[in-house]
């Protein structure tokens, strides 16, 4: 006998129903869960004493050649379905040794590096090579050859941003590596500092129709001393401090098409007020200690330490020391197709409600659904 269900029909039809539109790969929409999707991204931070040994120890056991690039991933434990920092973007940590070359690739995704320590290093894109010191943001275009060298005498290690799990989710990957380890040197060294590098003048003889900035690498005393002086005039942002965007000199666009990417200078004693917007952001600490708020939890943070603030969670930071941030999110992309948005917490004068302190999350025996290779690849 079938169940009457009201003006809907019969229970065993509705079934018999979904049954047959499951039958050809399709769903009724109002059997999903909704727009409403909450996202899988945690607020989490990673320690840079826990990594910085591990690189070393990477170093000793992984021949770049196998690796390619000898690159820590900080996987963010709320996502078990890849190894990354947010639903969008990654966060890594790589090492090069004096003498070592990581080889020439290309890819569809866009990089950043975001230098921690040692000097002698450099990165070079489409046959130029730019020297790294702590500090430097330095840019790798999508579709950009670029390789990586150690002509100094001590190791070198730095963030890489990338945008890979928001291409992938586009289906626009490509990767290509290169037929030789290196491309060839085609300008001086640090041209791109030389014309581009030059703040609000621009070249005018240059056509760059670009969706990237062609500065490759924003020097972090350039970037500290334009914080410094204009910390002597105002407190900037109630929310982030001091703080400027990292824009493309041609057209004062974001550094990167993908990725906004920013420099914050907070006062010593400094608390930000709350806010939360949309586009999950990384944040690296270049400079100072002190500790984060985000969905009333503290994240007590040190320098060189990286900690991620998903989209549309309350944040608010408090400087101990001097603090510099250099931050990074999708909000390059989500700005562009109108789906930025920003609310300031208006409550107990704009500060949030401890509820707790972060703890490291358990690791799981294995993450779902990820395959882990033991041993680097093989190369030819
Ligand atoms: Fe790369
Ligand atoms: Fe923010």
């Amino acid at each position: 006998m079938a169940t009457d269900t009201g003006p809907g029909g019969k229970m065993e039809d509705l079934d018999l129903f979904y049954e047959q539109v499951k039958q050809v790969h399709g769903r009724g929409l109002w059997q999903t869960e909704g727009t409403a999707k909450k996202t899988a991204t945690l607020p989490y931070i990673w320690k840079y004493q826990d990594f910085r040994p591990l690189l070393f120890k990477a170093a000793a056991m992984v021949p770049i050649e196998l690796a390619e690039r000898r690159v820590l991933v900080m996987a963010n434990p709320g996502i078990t379905s890849d190894w990354q920092a947010t639903s969008t973007l990654l966060a890594n940590l790589q090492i090069i040794l004096p003498g070592e070359v990581a080889r020439s690739h290309r890819h569809s995704a866009s990089a950043l590096r975001l230098v921690i320590e040692g000097t002698g290093a450099y990165t070079a894109v489409d046959g130029e090579k730019s020297f790294m010191e702590p500090g430097d943001f330095v840019t790798t275009p999508n579709w950009t050859w670029h390789d990586h060298g150690n002509d100094g005498d001590q190791a070198m290690i730095w963030l890489d941003g990338l945008d890979v799990p928001l291409v992938q989710a586009t289906e626009a990957m490509f990767y290509e590596v290169y037929g030789a380890e290196q491309y060839p040197i085609v300008n001086p060294d640090d041209m791109s500092i030389r014309l581009y590098g030059g703040g609000a003048l621009k070249p005018t003889w240059v056509k760059h129709n670009q969706y990237f900035s062609p500065l490759l690498n924003y020097k972090f005393a350039k970037t500290y001393e334009t914080l410094k002086a204009m910390a002597e005039q105002t407190d900037g942002s109630p929310h982030d401090g001091i703080s400027v965007e990292y824009t493309n000199p041609m057209t004062g666009g974001p550094a990167l098409a993908t990725m906004s990417c920013f420099a914050s200078l907070m006062a010593p004693g400094l608390h930000t007020k709350a806010h939360r917007h949309t586009g999950g952001t990384i944040y690296h600490v270049i400079k100072g200690k002190g500790h984060s708020v985000i969905n009333g939890k503290v994240f007590r943070w040190d320098e060189k330490d990286t900690f991620v603030v998903p989209s549309w969670h309350w944040h608010e930071h408090h400087a101990e020391s001097e603090a510099v941030f250099f931050s990074y999110s999708d909000s390059a992309v989500i700005t562009s197709v109108g789906l930025y948005r920003e609310e300031a917490l208006e409550e107990n004068n704009g500060h949030q409600k401890i509820e707790g302190n972060f703890e490291p999350l358990p690791v799981p025996e294995r993450a779902a659904g990820v395959q882990q290779r033991r041993e680097p690849p093989k190369r030819d």
